[in-house]
């Protein structure tokens, strides 16, 4: 077929320039408003170090990010090999005048090339493997010491239960656990189930990802040397909520992990009000525990010491009064898609069970 000898260019109209413009601008106001309600998150975590992986406060943490710098090195070398040789070409043998009649030399197989490029990153991978392997084994290989605080993790859809088993704690995605004095080493180790699908355990600073499967344990281990409050998040798409299901440990000095735990084995405040015997009519007792009431759910998170935890909704907003309001009417608000479901309260009925859930210290 032939083609019209000259296809007129479009030039660029203004209405596509308008557009784009428009279409920058809409998504800059729409993460100016998705920042701006953000239930308080944004100003509460920029208090806190980002989760960054080069930045490590715990042993296996230390291994992996001295294994990543190594892998960077290595990467980098080739990148820089590649690149000289790439310019060197491009300089050297470029074209001249006087050489549209000339070919370049054809080369059709070269034996010790093919052995260079064959065995130098035969060997490079091989180095890459030996030294992940070594840093693989040596985070695995650790032993739990008899002091060892261990811990049981659950994955749901979309947050984190936290069982302590030898101290009979229950909670939901804020880990507490004392630091470790390198004298006196206290890691803590953690054992990776899930109660749905699929998720993975990652807190950057403290250690790599960790999958949690259906029907199967994992475990891993931390052992945090600084006190601080160390954000994680769910690694492994999991559903609607992935990216709100997200985790901080609290590292705290042995004292004050002490007082934390004693508070948690104590039993709720005992409130009879009116926001109790609403909380304990409703669906609400079916997937929440408060100890030393009706309730005994395990379908949601325990809510015993409810005002103990600094965030709700597992880190998608802080726990204050209004947050928890509007997560108690409708969660779907703040996390659209939460499998905790509206219960069409009054607005009275609202604050009488939020009064009662701020009681529980
Ligand atoms: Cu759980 Cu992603």
């Amino acid at each position: 077929m032939e083609l019209p000898e000259s296809t007129p260019r479009r030039r660029a109209r203004p209405l596509r320039c308008i557009t784009r413009c428009l279409v920058v601008i809409g998504i800059v106001a729409a993460a100016t408003c998705a920042a701006a309600s953000d239930w308080g998150m944004g100003a509460a975590n920029s208090r806190l170090a980002p989760p960054d992986m080069f930045n490590p406060v715990s042993t296996p943490a230390y291994d992996i990010e001295t294994l990543a710098w190594f892998a960077i090195a290595v990467c980098a070398g080739i990148a820089l090999v590649v690149g000289a040789l790439l310019a060197y070409s491009i300089i050297r043998f470029r074209s001249r005048a006087g050489d549209e009649e000339r070919e370049p030399p054809q080369v059709y197989g070269s034996n010790p090339i093919e052995f260079a490029w064959t065995v130098v990153p035969l060997l490079i991978v091989f180095v890459l493997i030996l030294t992940t392997a070594r840093t693989i084994y040596t985070v695995e290989a650790a032993i739990a010491p008899p002091n060892a605080i261990r811990i049981r993790v659950i994955g749901h859809q979309w947050w984190w239960e936290v069982r302590y088993p030898g101290l009979k704690i229950v909670t939901a995605n804020e880990i507490h656990v004392p630091v470790s004095d390198p004298a006196h080493p206290t890691p803590t180790f953690l054992d990776l189930e899930s109660a749905d699908v699929a998720h993975s355990f990652w807190v950057p600073r403290l250690a790599g990802k960790t999958d949690v499967i259906p029907n199967r344990r994992n475990t891993m281990w931390i052992e945090p040397r600084r006190p601080g409050v160390y954000l994680g998040q769910c690694a492994e798409f999991c559903g609607t909520e992935h990216a709100l299901m997200l985790l901080r440990v609290v590292v705290e000095p042995r004292a004050q992990w002490d007082q934390w735990v004693a508070a948690q084995q104590k039993t709720a405040a005992a409130s009879s009000d009116r926001g109790r015997r609403i909380f304990e009519s409703t669906a609400c007792v079916n997937c929440h525990t408060i100890k030393g009431t009706v309730a005994d759910g395990r379908f949601g998170p325990d809510l015993t010491h409810f005002m103990s935890r600094e965030t709700i909704g597992s880190g998608a907003a802080m726990n204050t009064h209004d947050n928890l309001r509007i997560w108690i009417k409708d969660p779907a608000v703040i996390k659209p898609g939460a499998l905790m479901p509206r219960m069409n309260l009054s607005d009275a009925d609202i604050d009488a069970v939020a009064g009662y859930l701020e009681s529980l210290h």
